[in-house]
């Protein structure tokens, strides 16, 4: 029998994982390969260029080596930026991730979400559009917060929560006029469902928070619905693309993933 090709799920680092879960819930015998761009990690603060030029390339080279059936790209910056041009150059089922307006529009009652996501996500004009099509009668208020998405990585790593830092993340979006009236906030990068307790626990109120993780994992489920799976699948991989010793200390937090870490120490991007 031909060995299974893998559902490769891509971030820049342990965001992703969010969307793994719900994935696995749907796909559980898949063959998983998580990756990490530690070399290109954070990508939050880079510019498009950067993300533009970096993503489909690595991509490329991924999808070369490891034959994946489909690839998830579990991060809000990278697709917003390159969702396109990375469907352009692989001939192969690409999965994007698209902060979940529509479903916050959707449930808000009082017409002010909040859209919280990495600086290079919220200054994109893909999400203009989503907030002019499905929230032309909310006020969005956005806000990018890089210390968020390095929270949710020390949570990953073991490192008590730091609750000044959360508390900071969603005073980014509540100090702005109209944040007393907002009810929905959209997690609109893959790391910050990882961290929700942490964020409701500081919020002042009841927030809803929103992501797009579910539709994710039923659009994967989708486009693999003629494969056949193995029987079992065994723990999945979690490759970094930049190797260094100091990333054992993930080790622990991707086992709750049932994750398996790749040492190898060649450089992969
Ligand atoms: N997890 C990523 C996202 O969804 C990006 C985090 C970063 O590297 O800044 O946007």
């Amino acid at each position: 029998m031909q060995k299974a090709r893998p559902l490769l799920i891509f971030d820049s680092g342990v965001g992703g994982l969010s969307v793994l879960r719900p994935i696995r819930a749907l796909l559980p015998a898949a063959p998983i390969l998580y990756v990490a761009d530690s070399a290109g990690y954070p990508y939050g603060t880079k510019s498009e260029a950067e993300i533009a030029a970096r993503v489909p390339a690595l991509l490329g080279r991924l999808a070369e080596r490891f034959d994946p059936e489909v690839i998830v790209i579990a991060c809000n910056t990278a697709s917003t930026i390159a969702l396109d041009a990375v469907r352009a150059a692989l001939d192969l089922p690409i999965v994007g991730t698209v902060p979940a307006i529509k479903p916050a529009a959707e449930r808000s009652a009082s017409r002010v979400i909040g859209v919280l996501g990495t600086e290079a996500t919220v200054r994109q004009p893909y999400v203009d559009r989503l907030a002019q099509l499905f929230a032309s009668d909310c006020i969005v208020l956005r806000h990018g917060s890089a210390e968020l998405v390095e929270l949710a990585e020390q949570k990953l790593r073991g490192t008590p929560a730091n609750m000044a830092g959360y508390r900071r993340a969603l005073d980014g979006l509540l100090s702005q006029p109209g944040g007393n009236e907002m009810d929905t906030v959209v997690l609109a990068c893959t790391h910050f469902p990882l961290v929700e307790p942490e964020l409701q626990a500081v919020a002042p109120r009841l927030l809803a928070f929103v992501d797009g993780k579910e539709g994710i994992a039923r659009r994967t489920a989708w486009l693999t619905r003629e494969v056949t799976w193995p029987e079992r699948a065994g723990p999945g991989h979690a490759l970094f693309t930049r190797w260094s010793p100091a990333l054992e200390i993930y080790r622990r937090g991707l086992a709750a993933y049932d994750l398996q870490l790749l040492t190898d120490k060649r450089e992969r991007s």
